[in-house]
């Protein structure tokens, strides 16, 4: 089993560049198959998540071309097919943008349910269906499969009772090609959705509000080709500006958009960290034990339930008490067991995390139980004494493009191994 191994105490120090984003590459891609034309697409990020977004629009009928790792060429013309098998689906989460899409294209789905991270239990898509509905498509559940048909799409008036960044992405791309007018109320309005409206304006639909809670979307009867970049990852540089707060250093990040990071950046601050910003790029700098705060994740602009667990980390270690609470997923703690086995001291009530700072973390192996659980255990090793070995890592390479590569090159002690199974078990018995 491939493990990321890690000897921890290093400051870190030098330059990183930031990916495009996870978030938004992965609503832009499905996307395309509302031009039915060919798209040139750039800054993607290469991830697991990305690889299988693209293998199943191949799989479809799409061509690909990879002008570089980061760029692509996608034509949807001869797509074929508007059905979408588990097969294909049961990798990533995100393929449910494939029911926005294939209804917004021929007024009809049939997509098997996702996978994706398991925090949260059985995570809902309650909210999708019903705006889909409310655009006149009728959905049925076939064998786990959701189908999502209409005569045609019709605009309408949608209400999310709470904020949701999937189903306001679902329907606005089943809605740019719907009769009439649409609109979304108490809608996501993280950087991803703005992104993903410039694109589909780009292509020629008619969106508009979009990092608002409110979006209208104008049908319009066809889409075309156009060329775009994606947006930074304000979570790949949040997970990079809070790992330096915690092992200590000096890092500038590229290419980012530090709007996107003001929740973050102010956190960071008000724990003592140094934070210098230009206008695509973000230094953290970091020499001492922080200071404590309360954190609490909300959809954007508030502090993004994707830095949680990451920021959790970083105050165990600061001096004082902390409070994090999550008011987006009711169960994304439970990296804080692998935390407690490096001495942490953390105990989880109900939605909240109360951390009592400690001077140091130890090495011991860990697991990632999903992607930003896997983000947290990196930033854990990276501060703790000894080795740590973390196992489960293709939770963290769906999300985070070359990250050895890059740990690395700001001078952190960490590689891949494959271990044998009988290490394994030794491995195991060592730790007690
Ligand atoms: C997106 O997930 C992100 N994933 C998640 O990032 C992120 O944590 C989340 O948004 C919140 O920002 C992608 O963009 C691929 P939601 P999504 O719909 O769309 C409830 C990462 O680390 N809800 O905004 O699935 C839901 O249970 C991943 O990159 C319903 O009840 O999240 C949650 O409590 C992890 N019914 C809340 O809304 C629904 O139909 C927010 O979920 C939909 C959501």
């Amino acid at each position: 089993m491939e493990k990321f191994v890690i000897n921890g105490g290093h400051k870190l120090h030098g330059e990183i560049d930031i990916s495009g984003a996870k978030n938004a590459a992965v609503a832009i891609i499905p996307a395309t198959i509302l031009a039915e034309d060919i798209c040139r697409i750039e800054n993607i990020p290469d991830i697991r998540d990305v690889q299988v977004m693209v293998k199943i629009l191949i799989e479809m009928g799409a061509t690909v071309r990879y002008i570089n790792s980061n760029t692509l060429e996608i034509d949807t013309r001869y797509i074929r097919s508007y059905v979408i098998p588990y097969e294909m689906t049961k990798y990533s989460r995100s393929s449910y943008y494939l029911l926005g899409a294939l209804l917004g294209r021929y007024s009809h789905a049939k997509v098997a349910m996702p996978g994706g991270c398991n925090f949260g239990g059985v995570r809902p898509i309650d909210f999708h269906l019903k705006g889909f509905a409310k655009l006149g498509a009728v959905i049925t559940n076939d064998n786990g499969m959701i189908d999502a048909q209409a005569e045609s799409l019709s605009g309408n008036m949608i209400y999310f009772d709470k904020v949701s960044v999937g189903a306001t992405v679902n329907i606005m791309l089943a809605a740019v090609k719907a009769k009439g007018l649409t609109v979304i109320e108490n809608a996501a309005k993280e950087p991803h959705i703005v992104d993903l409206a410039n694109f589909l304006n780009l292509m020629g639909a008619n969106v508009t509000g979009a990092g608002t809670d409110v979006i209208r979307i104008k049908g319009v009867s066809s889409l075309h080709g156009c060329s775009y970049s994606i947006i930074p990852d304000q979570i790949e540089a949040g997970t990079f500006m809070v790992a330096v707060a915690a092992a200590k250093g000096d890092v500038t990040l590229k290419n980012v958009t530090p709007k996107h990071l003001e929740s973050i950046t102010a956190k960071l601050r008000e724990c003592g960290v140094t934070v210098e910003e230009t206008d695509d790029t973000v230094r953290v700098i970091s020499d001492e034990r922080s200071g404590s705060c309360k954190v609490t994740a909300m959809p954007h602009p508030g502090f993004p339930t994707d830095m949680q667990p990451q920021m959790t980390t970083f105050l165990a270690l600061s001096n004082g008490t902390s409070i994090v609470t999550d008011g987006v997923w009711d169960n994304r703690f439970r990296y804080v067991d692998q935390l407690s086995k490096m001495g942490a001291n953390i105990q989880i009530e109900g939605k909240a995390a109360f951390i009592t700072g400690v001077e140091k973390l130890t090495g011991a192996p860990v697991r990632a139980d999903d992607l930003r659980a896997g983000a947290a255990m990196l930033i854990a090793g990276m501060c703790a004494h000894g080795r740590t070995t973390i196992e489960e890592i293709y939770h963290i390479e769906r999300g985070y493009e070359k990250i050895v590569e890059k740990l690395r090159g700001i001078g952190a002690d960490i590689s891949k191994v494959d271990f044998p199974d009988n290490a394994e078990k030794e491995e195991k018995h060592n730790a007690g």
